[in-house]
């Protein structure tokens, strides 16, 4: 059947490879990219797919209300897939506001139109938020984020999600909206924002600045290569069963210092530079305050249930990665002037 997707900021990291992914796997799916081009939105990552026909960019605000609706009647929306937050925890610590703003009162205003334009009319309707498995608090050495695992949300953005998360069940249980919710593990790949670990340490290692690595470097992350969560996402919203949620990973549990590491000899052997020569960039720098020990995501509900399972090593999806950002600099230079540098020169340099 077809769908009309309201795709909220689909011009981020993984809004963009959810998009292409739809418009290019659904030709018949009208899908509308909505998104404020914040500091973090790059329309020019969608550019291979801006003029076919079955999508339309529109920018705006997730807090407009009267935007919105409009474009639930305009483009008869029957699903929305919501992206569009403030994702940063490092900019979460400077700026609690800002994500209480787009990440709670955006999330309830989208769930506030979608109520109000479909009323009682729910057949076929969707309203799918994509959440992280930072809600969930911090890990000890052992152990995993299952779906019913406790919220202990512990950072500003954390916190943000787990309460919109809250609001999205709620609205399930309350006025019975169709929902679905997935949480998942640290995504990396092409067009990722370079404020984050990965793409953050690809530059640093190109241009061989120093790499900052907070605290002792053994916080750990379970990585997820973007392409599989996109295809996560797409079995969840045609498979999942209305009002659950999913957890993905990659099954790619890293300390932050042995994923950097890989990344310099990986970088380096591209280059042709010698073994070990950016390694000698690490530099241990002050904590993140608050930081999560470790995250790690238990993903059998979504394998059993669904069928879904990463494809991608960490090892292979940082080749991948590395050779996206040293082909394609244009981009990085594009989004690393203005703004960027200066949010890098206050979080790092004073
Ligand atoms: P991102 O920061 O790259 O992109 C966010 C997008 O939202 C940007 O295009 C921005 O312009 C847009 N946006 C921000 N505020 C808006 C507003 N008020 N109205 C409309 N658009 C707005 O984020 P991302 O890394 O692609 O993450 C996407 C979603 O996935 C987020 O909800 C995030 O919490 C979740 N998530 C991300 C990760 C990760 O590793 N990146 C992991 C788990 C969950
Ligand atoms: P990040 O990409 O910000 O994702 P999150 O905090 O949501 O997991 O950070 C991933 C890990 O890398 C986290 O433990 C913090 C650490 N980190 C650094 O050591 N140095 C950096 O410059 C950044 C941005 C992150």
């Amino acid at each position: 059947m077809t769908k009309s997707i309201l795709i909220t900021g689909g011009a981020g990291f993984i809004g963009s490879h959810c998009v292409r992914h739809f418009v290019k796997k659904y030709p018949d799916y009208p899908i509308i990219n909505f998104d404020a081009l914040t500091y973090a939105g790059n329309i020019e990552s969608l550019s291979d797919v801006d003029n076919l026909p079955n999508y339309e960019f529109v920018k705006g605000d997730i807090r407009d209300a009267e935007l919105v609706s409009s474009l639930f009647d305009k483009h008869n929306i029957d699903s929305v897939i919501h992206f569009a937050a403030e994702s940063h925890v490092d900019r979460s610590i400077t700026n609690p506001i800002d994500f209480v703003e787009t990440n709670v009162l955006g999330t309830c205003t989208l769930l506030n139109v979608a109520k109000t334009k479909w009323g009682d009319n729910l057949d076929n309707k969707m309203f799918y938020h994509i959440s992280t498995d930072e809600v969930y608090g911090s890990l000890g050495t052992t152990g995993y984020f299952v779906e019913d695992t406790p919220y202990d949300p512990r950072s500003p953005y954390s916190a943000s999600k787990a309460s919109s998360d809250h609001f999205v069940r709620a609205y399930h249980h309350t006025y019975g909206l169709p929902i679905l919710i997935s949480n998942c593990s640290n995504n990396y790949g092409p067009y990722q924002f370079p404020e984050k670990l990965i793409p953050l340490m690809i530059n640093n290692i190109i241009k061989e600045e120093p790499l900052p690595v907070y605290g002792d470097g053994l916080n750990i992350r379970d990585w997820l290569m973007v392409t599989d969560h996109v295809e996560a996402i797409d079995v969840v919203y045609h498979q999942g069963k209305q009002g659950e949620t999913y957890n993905i990973g990659g099954n790619n549990e890293r300390t932050n210092l042995d994923l950097v590491h890989a990344l310099c000899d990986l970088v380096d052997k591209k280059l042709g530079r010698e073994e070990g020569h950016s390694r000698s960039l690490v530099t241990f720098v002050k904590d993140r305050p608050g930081h999560d020990r470790r995250y790690a995501i238990d993903a059998e509900k979504i394998k059993n249930d669904l069928g879904w399972e990463p494809r991608y090593t960490v090892e292979q999806g940082l080749e991948e990665t590395i050779a996206w950002y040293l082909e394609n600099t244009e981009w990085l230079a594009h989004i690393t002037s203005g703004e960027y540098q200066k949010y890098y020169d206050k979080q790092y340099k004073s």
